[in-house]
């Protein structure tokens, strides 16, 4: 793996993200997500289809599009949108062709997305060196009332960036209900040869619906 996931979890800042990404974009699929084989978009695509998720569907740190090549491999037919900041990201989504808009976008923003989602679905996205619960209020200001959101989470972070607080919080305003914490393996058994250090990584996938 020439950019590798060491690098990218160590990365500081939105702008070294960014920097990241540019370079990475043309071999992370081949690269790193076959190489590791790279289960968490499969593991988030089940987890959503599995309790009833419908669209539109938004994928949230989208990239190469890994986590749409799950859903519609499972049957999935609505609409996903992507949104993402990395323009060489995106640009790898857009060349297969499964998404219906792709929205170049800091997600630690507030967005101004053309519609509502009844579906907010994120792999990969929420983990070291990448973006933390500040994201949340802002993704459920584009859902719709009731949509179900499934968002993986690395073990590494649950406690340590907050999102085990943010979203005890989220449910005691009332904005989240029905939280759901399925724990799933991050990587394939041949990751061990690439990254020992990552290879036996977990996450949560955080299901919930959007009050
Ligand atoms: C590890 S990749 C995951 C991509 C894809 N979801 C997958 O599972 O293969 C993380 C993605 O999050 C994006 N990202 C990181 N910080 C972001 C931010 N603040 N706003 C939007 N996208 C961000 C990166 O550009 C990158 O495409």
């Amino acid at each position: 793996m020439d950019q590798g996931l060491k690098g990218a979890l160590g990365l500081t800042g939105p702008e070294a993200c960014l920097a990241y990404y540019r370079d990475w974009a043309d071999t992370y699929d081949q690269g790193f997500a076959e190489g590791m084989q790279y289960r968490l978009p499969a593991h988030v695509a089940a987890a959503f289809l599995g309790a009833g998720g419908q669209g539109p569907v938004l994928d949230v740190g989208a990239g190469t599009g890994l986590l749409a090549e799950r859903l519609r491999e499972m049957g999935f037919q609505g609409d996903i949108d992507a949104v993402d900041f990395s323009a060489e990201m995106l640009g790898r989504a857009a060349e297969k062709r499964l998404y219906s808009g792709l929205f170049r976008a800091d997600i630690t923003r507030p967005l101004t997305l053309p519609r509502r989602y009844g579906g907010i679905v994120s792999s990969g996205t929420f983990t070291a060196g990448h973006v933390g619960p500040e994201a949340l209020p802002h993704l459920l200001d584009v859902a719709e009332p009731g949509a179900l959101v499934a968002l993986s989470i690395n073990r590494r972070v649950w406690t340590a960036a907050g999102f085990e607080r943010v979203l005890a919080q989220l449910a005691d305003e009332g904005r989240i209900a029905d939280l759901r914490l399925p724990e799933v393996e991050v990587y394939g058994a041949a990751a061990a040869d690439l990254d020992a250090d990552h290879a036996g990584d977990r996450a949560l996938v955080a299901l919930f619906a959007a009050a």
